[in-house]
């Protein structure tokens, strides 16, 4: 298929494109878009997906593949290093996630995810509330707001520059041509977005190392100290806290969102929820992961040949283990297509190369652990809600931006 074509399945109908593929052709299976210039490999068998997990960082950069994103993200960022530099910055992000820090948060989470599910009614579209509910638990948990005009001054600039990010083809197209041409130009207006939005996160970040202390996560971040004792710097911290942003809003509010759209086509599944059984409510959790995760690859751009489940693939390519793939192998869960949360709870435990919707290896979601605290606290505060779906038919998985939405917008009639 010419490009233009793969480019149209892949963002719009990336589920049945991808099933496509696997049918026609198995594994690997190469796709050629428009949004790389080269073309991507996909694996999705457990042995090959290990070892591109395993690529040496040295031949498969993943940063790279983030590139476009650095105007927004900054020099810093976890997400567009890679190599000796990646793995310091990982370990000192990864910190605020640890257990019984992590639990800390809960309440917090449970508390905000009440209040938002306890003024629906009617239509909702989860996916718009559930973008609103997981930028209010970032801006309060992760960047510490204290009150409501942090928040609102916050998320105000949050979507002026967001919004801009999130328009693949606008980002691109911007990246390709990063030429000031005055404020009133796309680039101009969006790098002052960003100059706005920064000099907000900086003020944040002088007022709590003035006052220290709560329990958030910048407050943690605020401990850091590298190799040699020294505190981060607050462009660091800047793009730290971006970095959290930019992969945990979307991602989460799109996961949430296809919880609301599978729950409310299996009333049996939901009602269960009520049993406040937590083993349940973690397999229902897994399986929304599972059967509709919010990226489908975890791609990484070689530099040298490597050889992958004994072929041998040139320089220049990019090799990605296919997340989509992998969770819907009928080979590795029986029914693939089907939501069964009960398979978590019968039967032996999944390969772990095969439930990877958190990606892997050293590159695996830095923020899995906060995630899945988030899902289950949200289904948690949704057990007892009467909802259907607004249609009966299953809705389609739409690519927006980076991640795969519910393309009505996980559209449920509440009460
Ligand atoms: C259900 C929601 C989420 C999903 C499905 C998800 C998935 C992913 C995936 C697939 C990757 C790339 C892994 C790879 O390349 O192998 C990733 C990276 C990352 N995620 Fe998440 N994520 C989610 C939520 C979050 C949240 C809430 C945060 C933080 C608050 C977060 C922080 C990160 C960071 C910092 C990285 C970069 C890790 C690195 O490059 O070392 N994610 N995520």
């Amino acid at each position: 298929m010419p490009a233009a074509w793969q480019t149209v399945g892949w963002m719009v109908r990336p589920a049945a494109f991808l099933a496509r593929l696997h049918e026609r052709f198995g594994e690997p299976v190469t796709i050629r878009t428009l949004w790389m210039e080269e073309p991507m490999v996909l694996f999705s068998s457990p042995e090959a997906v290990r070892e591109v997990f395993r690529l040496d960082p040295a031949v498969a950069p993943a940063g790279q593949s983030w590139e476009f994103l650095r105007p927004f993200a900054g020099a810093h960022s976890i997400l567009v290093l890679d190599g000796e530099e990646h793995l310091r910055e990982r370990r000192l992000i990864q910190t605020p996630f640890h257990g019984e820090r992590m639990r800390g948060f809960e309440p917090t989470v449970a508390e905000l995810a009440r209040r938002e599910l306890g003024v629906w009614s009617g239509r909702v579209r989860t996916l718009e509330r559930m973008k609103h509910l997981t930028l209010e638990i970032i801006l309060r948990i992760v960047f510490g707001a204290r009150d409501e005009r942090e928040v609102t001054e916050l998320r105000d600039a949050v979507h002026a520059t967001l919004d801009g990010v999130r328009s693949m083809p606008r980002m691109l197209a911007m990246s390709l041509v990063q030429r000031d041409l005055g404020p009133r130009s796309p680039w101009g207006r969006f790098r002052l977005a960003v100059e706005r939005f920064d000099a907000l996160l900086l003020d944040v970040v002088a007022r709590r190392r003035a006052e220290p202390g709560g329990d958030s996560m910048l407050a943690l971040l605020l401990e850091q100290r590298d190799e040699d004792g020294n505190r981060p710097t607050d462009r660091h911290l800047r793009d730290q806290l971006v970095a959290l942003l930019a992969a945990g809003h979307d991602t989460s509010a799109a996961s949430l969102a296809w919880a609301f759209e599978r729950l409310a086509r299996h009333p049996a599944v939901h009602a269960r929820l009520g049993d406040g059984d937590a083993a349940y409510l973690d397999a229902v959790v897994k399986e929304v992961l599972r059967v509709r995760p919010a990226l489908t690859v975890a791609p990484r751009k070689l530099l040298r040949p490597v050889r992958i489940a004994g072929r041998v693939l040139p320089a220049g390519v990019h090799v990605a283990a296919c997340l989509w793939l992998a969770l819907r192998r009928e080979d590795l869960w029986p029914q693939a297509a089907a939501f069964r949360p009960e398979r978590w709870l019968e039967g032996p435990p999944p390969n772990p190369m095969s439930w990877i919707p958190f990606g892997g290896g050293v590159r695996r979601c830095a923020g899995a652990p906060f995630a899945e605290m988030e899902m289950r606290e949200v289904l948690r505060a949704a057990a007892d809600l009467r909802i259907r779906p607004a249609r009966p038919e299953p809705e389609r998985a739409r690519r927006s931006a980076l991640v795969v939405t519910p393309h009505r917008g996980g559209e449920v009639v509440v009460g």
